[in-house]
């Protein structure tokens, strides 16, 4: 495995942006800040958008925060150092001498043999252009150096067929060791521990399945409607943007076989095994929304059907799930920012104790991120009174740590090479299978979603199934 002691250059094509604002430029500062980037690094960011260094530097500044550094007198200090790192190039995602002169100051800043990190923070439609230009300008060459990597954002096409060809085309112009398809999902520390906490507990095996769970839920909300990347949203939609990549991976997780080793290739497998034994999106199953004024967001066409919130129940086909519902909602624009997976156990067949409920296991994904058990015990004093009580884990407490963001882990997987949590091929191709016949029908038959009010819970008509929040509450499990 590549070490990260050479020089590299990390290059950002569409640093202009809201992801290279928000999550790359923090992330990255705080590599640096941990000691994770080689003695030389230079990051350059790319775009049209009109900016010199200076410009670019103070946007930057803007989003970093220090907090590893528990002086803040430090703490400028490393963003002085890191900011004299950051440089900025104007051009065009489509032309290669834009490119070439690119590549021209990577050599001045760091030599002609330093490492190349491109990441394309750019809506999927220029993913192309800009990938010939990368490889024209040869800054995707690997003989003068001892490696060139490139970063590509999901979503990786638009169904099924448009995700193959440009699987295909992009292959014809880098390797696929090069190409790292990223679902920042899977840097997050709490689906990271899906497995360990499926995997290497006895007590869950036996019971993760038909015969014990009752319905997994997997929902994703948050609190902000488009916010500026409507351009970008309204061309894709929820199902697209979070649905395919970040909730089905959460799912695959949830619900795969225990794969034959922690090879990535054989969690990969297992996890295609699983979306392939998934049916399809039904539209009978499924409520689509659109919030109130996201028609008037700049940006957003005003007959736009562009859905922004979809709740749906999957099923899996093997004889561990055979009829189990799996209801994943995800929405913009709601009344709280939180994901969560939600295992709700079958009631006991019979009880002793009047008013017991089937337990519940919580995995809050973000934010406050924990795990939860909800069972019944007796209430102290009363013979044979229960209540509902959470058996809780709140990282912050257990681990006394913050959490690394999961672009860290996963900028940091890419210098030095592990593939592990980026997404093959076939796995895409599972997961898209998985939402297309939904995405064709509601574009063909351009049907529109139920409109909810910004801050709400999501449109009031629900599917069969579908989930509803604190829906544990619901069902007597508050506490
Ligand atoms: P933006 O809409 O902010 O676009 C990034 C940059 O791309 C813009 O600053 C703009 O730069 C350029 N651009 C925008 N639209 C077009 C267009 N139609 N044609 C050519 N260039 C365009 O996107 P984000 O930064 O939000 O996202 C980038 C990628 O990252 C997307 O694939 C998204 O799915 C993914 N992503 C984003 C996340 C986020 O939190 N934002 C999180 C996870 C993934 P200029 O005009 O200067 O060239
Ligand atoms: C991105 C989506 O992939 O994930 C965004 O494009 C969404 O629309 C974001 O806001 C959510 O990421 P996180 O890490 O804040 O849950």
């Amino acid at each position: 495995m590549s070490t990260t002691t050479n020089p590299v250059n990390i290059v950002i094509v569409g640093a202009s942006g809201d992801l290279t604002r928000k999550k790359l430029l923090p992330a990255l500062f705080s590599l640096y800040c941990n000691g994770f980037l080689p003695e030389r690094f230079h990051i350059v960011g790319f775009a049209r958008s009109t900016m010199n260094d200076k410009e670019f530097r103070m946007q930057v500044a803007e989003t970093l925060t220090c907090r590893y550094e528990p002086e803040p007198s430090q703490c400028d200090i490393k963003v002085g150092q890191f900011l004299k790192r950051c440089h900025y190039h104007t051009g065009q995602y489509d032309n290669a001498d834009d490119f070439r002169a690119l590549g021209r100051r990577l050599e001045g800043l760091n030599g002609p043999r330093a490492n190349m990190l491109m990441y394309m923070a750019i809506p999927p439609g220029v993913f192309l252009d800009t990938a010939h230009s990368i490889r024209q300008a040869g800054l995707s060459d690997e003989e003068s150096r001892d490696w060139s990597r490139v970063v590509i954002e999901k979503p990786f096409g638009r169904d099924t067929e448009s995700s193959a060809e440009l699987t295909r085309a992009l292959g014809e112009i880098f390797t696929e060791e090069q190409t790292y398809r990223i679902d920042h999902y899977l840097g997050k520390e709490v689906i990271q521990n899906l497995l360990i906490l499926r995997f290497g507990n006895r007590i869950f095996e036996p019971i993760w399945n038909r015969d014990h769970i009752e319905s997994i839920s997997i929902s994703f909300s948050e609190e902000i409607g488009v916010e500026g990347r409507a351009g970008y949203f309204d061309h894709f939609g929820i199902i697209r943007d979070v649905m395919q990549n970040h909730l089905l991976q959460a799912m695959a997780l949830t619900a795969m076989e225990q794969p034959i080793s922690l090879n990535p290739r054989e969690i990969a497998e297992e996890k295609t095994k699983l979306l392939r034994a998934t049916a399809p999106i039904d539209m009978e199953h499924t409520v689509t929304g659109q919030y109130e004024g996201y028609l008037t967001d700049p940006g957003v066409p005003e007959d736009s059907v562009t859905e922004t919130f979809a709740a749906t129940t999957l099923y899996v086909n093997t004889p561990r799930w055979y009829g189990v519902p799996f209801q994943l909602s995800a929405g913009k624009a709601l009344d709280t920012q939180q994901t969560e997976i939600v295992i709700r156990f079958r009631e006991l067949p019979y009880s002793l104790f009047p008013g017991v409920v089937g337990n519940c296991l919580r995995i809050r994904v973000q934010p406050n991120e924990s795990i939860e058990l909800i069972v019944n015990n007796k209430v102290p004093g009363m013979a044979f009174a229960s209540s509902v009580v959470r058996l809780t884990m709140l990282y912050h407490e257990e681990f006394k740590t913050e959490l690394p963001e999961a672009y860290e882990r996963l900028l940091l997987d890419v210098l030095r090479g592990d593939r592990s949590l980026f997404i093959p091929t076939q796995e895409l191709a599972a997961a898209w299978e998985v939402v297309t016949p939904a995405l064709h029908r509601i574009e063909t038959e351009r049907l529109k979603p139920q409109t909810y009010a910004y801050g709400s819970a999501g449109p009031g008509g629900k599917a069969p199934d579908a989930p509803t929040p604190h829906s544990e509450e619901d069902r007597g499990h508050g506490g």
